[in-house]
């Protein structure tokens, strides 16, 4: 289905639970008082929508938390979405800590590729960043994913004085693996809004000082913003996601559902609509007309330089990314 600027939207985030075995300082450092579980939709609404949003057009499903895969049923959810008629792709971001636990599981209901957040190499700025000494997990996570041939993508996030210098280490892992890395640039939403960014203008000009020249890709890797680079003699590509200084808003070809049943037709907007009483009162045809507002309703762009303050409407860990 086309928005009103036209944008086609196929693309739905389907953030499962609010709750996370991490505290990454730009998402939720302090910890959050989690939902009461009724509030949560479960599993077999989740899937509801996504098949009511399939029959509107959706092909493609990213599963988001907080972190998915503490939510219990995480990997049978994905048995059903994979199954739904008319969607062609469902996909995971994850901080990668169940990873190893859950691959083969993820695997056999038909995942198709994973996307782990991982802002370090260096086990004490990992701490440093996301509250918990789990890299070692987290390696071994990635390690496994790619043994079984799932398509993997590396999130960055940069911040100034914290993990700014690791580029080099984190963009090396693209040509030692057959994965790509991405630099995401912080977006001044929830806590991200009280650090430092980096911009990824600098980041190119400094990989393209140190590795020569960069090899543009037409190719898609997702169905993300990520711009793609090869660089000669690498195995995985450089992706960068940079909302603030490539805003890709022209593009967008997406709509979110919050774990508690609120559409967001934009990442940045507080304005939702909530879709829990049509599940649960209402016929497929309501959920239908409510999906359809939220793609209707998408703003023409983002509203970063409008944010103000944390609420609960712009936690990251509420919205999925
Ligand atoms: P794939 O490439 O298909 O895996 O999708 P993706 O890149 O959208 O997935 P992922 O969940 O890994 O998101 C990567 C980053 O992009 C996260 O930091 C998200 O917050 C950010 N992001 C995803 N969608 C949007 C969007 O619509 N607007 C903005 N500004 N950022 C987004
Ligand atoms: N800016 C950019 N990326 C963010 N993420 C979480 N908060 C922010 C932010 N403020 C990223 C995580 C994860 C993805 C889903 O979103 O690192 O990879
Ligand atoms: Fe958890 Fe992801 Fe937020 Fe980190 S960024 S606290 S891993 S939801």
């Amino acid at each position: 289905m086309k928005d009103h600027y036209g944008r086609t939207i196929d693309y739905l985030r389907v953030s499962i639970t609010d709750r996370c075995n991490l505290r990454c300082r730009y998402c939720m450092p302090h910890g959050i008082e989690w939902v009461p579980m009724e509030e949560i939709l479960t599993l077999e609404e989740i899937t509801e929508v996504c098949r009511q949003a399939s029959a509107l057009g959706i092909r493609k499903i990213k599963i988001t938390g907080g972190e998915p895969l503490v939510r219990k049923g995480c990997i049978d959810l994905i048995g059903m979405l994979t199954s739904l008629p008319g969607i062609e792709q469902v996909t995971l971001t994850t901080n990668g800590i169940l990873l190893k636990e859950y691959a083969a599981d993820l695997k056999r209901q038909g995942l198709h590729a994973v996307n782990v957040s991982l802002d370090t190499l260096n086990p004490d700025t990992y701490t440093k960043i996301t509250g918990a000494s789990e890299l070692s997990r987290v390696l071994e996570g990635i390690r496994t994913m790619e043994a079984l041939h799932i398509p993997l993508k590396i999130n960055v996030v940069l911040q100034q004085n914290v993990n700014a210098g690791e580029w080099k280490d984190l963009v090396l892992l693209a040509k030692e693996h057959l994965l790509d890395v991405r630099f995401i640039e912080l977006m001044p939403i929830g806590y991200g809004k009280e650090l430092s960014p980096i911009s990824n203008s600098e980041l190119l000009e400094k990989l393209t000082f140190t590795f020569g020249s960069l090899i543009p890709e037409e190719r898609p890797h997702g169905n993300g913003p990520a711009r793609y680079y090869r660089i000669e003699g690498f195995q995985g590509s450089i992706g960068f996601i940079s909302a603030i200084h490539g805003k890709f808003c022209n593009q967008c070809n997406r709509i979110r559902l919050t774990a508690t049943g609120e559409l967001k037709p934009c990442l940045c907007y507080g304005d939702h609509i909530s879709i829990k009483k049509a599940l649960r009162t209402g016929s497929p045809e309501d959920v239908r007309q409510l999906l359809t507002q939220a793609i209707y309703q998408k703003p023409a762009a983002h509203c970063f330089e409008t944010i103000s303050a944390v609420t609960e409407t712009n936690e990251m860990s509420r919205i999925g990314g």
